[in-house]
């Protein structure tokens, strides 16, 4: 009987504390109709944007200055095709590929849609990278540019943006 307890006892404790180690956590933000959320595992971070467009929706993580050395990830839905980059604010008003910039591309895995003028796309990247051009994920705040435009390309301008601040767990 004692040993049937110590069993419950210790299934209930390890099962809580794995529930607390790999808890996912989810915080969200929007602004000017650009929805994003982040939600927070271990060493990676799953962030869906969302916006009422049919070409681009971006997010930029930690700008010094307007736009500049703020780690982009922009991507857009043509013909059912995800496409997407990993950028960075190389100027005020500009953002050029990781990838030409002598850094690379840390997107680990993506999906999106687009319908009845509506996009969303769902990606997960590390928490943190070796990538001089990413801004690390660390718990705490970290100030998110949004924008989003109709057209399907990662160079036209935005016809909506803004920004706001998620504290991480
Ligand atoms: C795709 C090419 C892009 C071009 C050509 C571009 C161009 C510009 C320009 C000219 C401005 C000056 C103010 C204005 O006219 O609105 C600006 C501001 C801004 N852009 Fe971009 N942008 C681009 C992409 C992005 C992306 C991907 C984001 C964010 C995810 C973004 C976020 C912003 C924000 C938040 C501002 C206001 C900055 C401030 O006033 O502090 N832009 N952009």
């Amino acid at each position: 009987m004692k040993r049937t307890l110590r069993i419950i006892i210790s299934f209930i404790l390890l099962t809580g504390f794995s529930g607390l180690l790999f808890a996912q956590q989810r915080v969200a933000g929007e602004s000017n109709g650009i929805k994003v959320s982040f939600t927070v595992q271990k060493d990676t971070v799953e962030v869906t944007m969302e916006a009422a467009v049919t070409g681009w929706i971006a997010i930029g993580i930690n700008p010094s200055n307007m736009m500049k050395d703020a780690d982009y990830k922009i991507a857009y839905v043509k013909d059912g095709v995800v496409y997407i980059r990993d950028d960075y604010g190389n100027g005020l008003v500009s953002h050029a590929e990781d990838t030409r910039l002598g850094g690379t591309s840390d997107i680990l895995s993506y999906s999106g849609k687009e319908e009845k003028g509506y996009t969303s796309i769902t990606f997960v990247i590390p928490r943190q990278t070796n990538d001089k051009n990413d801004r690390p994920l660390t718990p705490g705040n970290h100030k998110i540019l949004v924008a989003a435009s109709d057209s399907d390309n990662f160079t036209s301008k935005h016809k909506v943006r803004g920004s706001f601040v998620i504290t991480l767990p």
